[in-house]
Parts: C-alpha cells; structure tokens; sequence
C-alpha cells in the first residue's frame, strides 16, 4: 500500500473524493497517511478528523517569512513518510526547492483544461474567453505555475447562461472523480512520465 498525504487549504471536496474512493475501494492500492493545511478554519480538517486522518497544521500567518513557512512545510512533508502528495485546493505555490526535493511525487488538480487557464480564477477566465469547453487537468508539479505533465483531463460543455459559480460546481463533479483515478493510477505504478508526455501503462 501507497501512502497518500493531501495539502488542501478550504472547503476539502477533492480530498473527500480521495477518502471516499479509498473507502469504497476506487482507490485501492494507497491510504491517506495524513492532511497537511496552510488554514486553521478550512473545512478540510473538519473531514481530516471525522476519517480520524492526522493533521498538520501550519498556520501561514504565524510564520515570520516565507522561507521559514516553507522550512517547516518540507519537515511536514517528510514526517508523513508519504510517496504522492496531492494539493486539492492548497492554495500556496510551492517554492522550487520543495519541488526539486519531492521530485515527480506531486499531483495537483486545476479546473480549467491546462494549458489554458493557469492560475486563480481559472473557471472565471474560462468564462471571460468565451470558450464552449471546459474541463479541470490532474497533473504533476513541476517548478511552473500549473504547468506540470498531465495525468487526466475531463471537459464539460460551457452552457449559455452560466456563471462562474454553475461552470465551477459543474468542473468539480468532474474533478471529483478524475483525481481518485489518477491517485490510483500513481499508486498502481502505471504513470510513466517522458519529458513532458505522461503515459498510462
Ligand atoms: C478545486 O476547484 C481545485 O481544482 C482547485 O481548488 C478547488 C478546491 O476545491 N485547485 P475543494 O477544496 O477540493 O473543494
């Protein structure tokens, strides 16, 4: 079995989606060794607990600096011992020695089909362009903003009459089951990654 730990700064959906994958069995080959959070009042700790996960809160605003932050957030990174970690909605950037040193190890969810769409507000800017598609990308970090090679994408038609708020909860439905399955396909060892290009085994 994999060890799985989430860094997720809100609500906590898409960590959700993971447990209740690991619970039914859609993910079957991993479990969550733990929840790491930037915020003390996201929901996602709220789920942590009621699936008895451990917590590691780091409470960004009581940090002197960013480095400082960063250094304890790559000691957190190493205690939970995991083999992926996966941002669902961890709304930090990583710093690039974080990257380096957990190498092809981490995941990120995005709503928007990369590489259109990177950064905040993703569905928003969707919008604001006029695409008909839609759609989220699961994908490893690499030192880029969302730039990462891509594991899994889904679309979603952009209907008339949407807004950011309808485009988003429909985006999420997808992200929610997307994510599990490429956890699952990390944890299976079936992700090769070549250059830029992932492939599926
Ligand atoms: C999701 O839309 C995810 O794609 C983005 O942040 C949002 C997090 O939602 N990175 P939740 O906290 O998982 O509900």
């Amino acid at each position: 079995m994999k060890r799985v730990a989430v860094l997720a700064s809100g609500r906590g959906s898409n960590f959700q989606a993971i447990l209740d994958a690991m619970q039914s069995g859609e993910i079957n080959s991993a479990r969550c060794c733990g929840l790491i959070t930037d915020n003390p009042d996201a929901y996602a700790i709220v789920r942590a607990h009621k699936a008895g996960i451990p917590v590691k809160l780091l409470d960004y605003r009581l940090f002197s600096s960013r480095e400082e932050y960063e250094s304890q957030l790559v000691r957190a990174m190493h205690e939970t011992d995991a083999d992926l970690f996966v941002l669902a909605g961890y709304m930090r950037i990583l710093g690039k020695k974080i990257v380096s040193g957990f190498a092809g190890k981490i995941m990120n969810i995005h709503p928007a089909l990369l590489p259109s769409f990177p950064g905040l507000h993703a569905q928003r800017q969707a919008l604001e362009c006029g695409v008909k598609v839609a759609g989220c990308t699961v994908h490893l970090v690499d030192e880029g903003m969302d730039t990462g090679p891509i594991i899994l994408q889904e679309c979603v038609p952009v209907l008339e009459g949407d807004t950011e708020e309808s485009l988003s909860d429909r985006i999420l439905l997808r992200e929610h089951w997307c994510l599990p399955r490429a956890v699952q396909l990390f944890c299976e060892g079936r992700i090769r990654v070549e250059e830029k290009r992932v492939y599926i085994l």
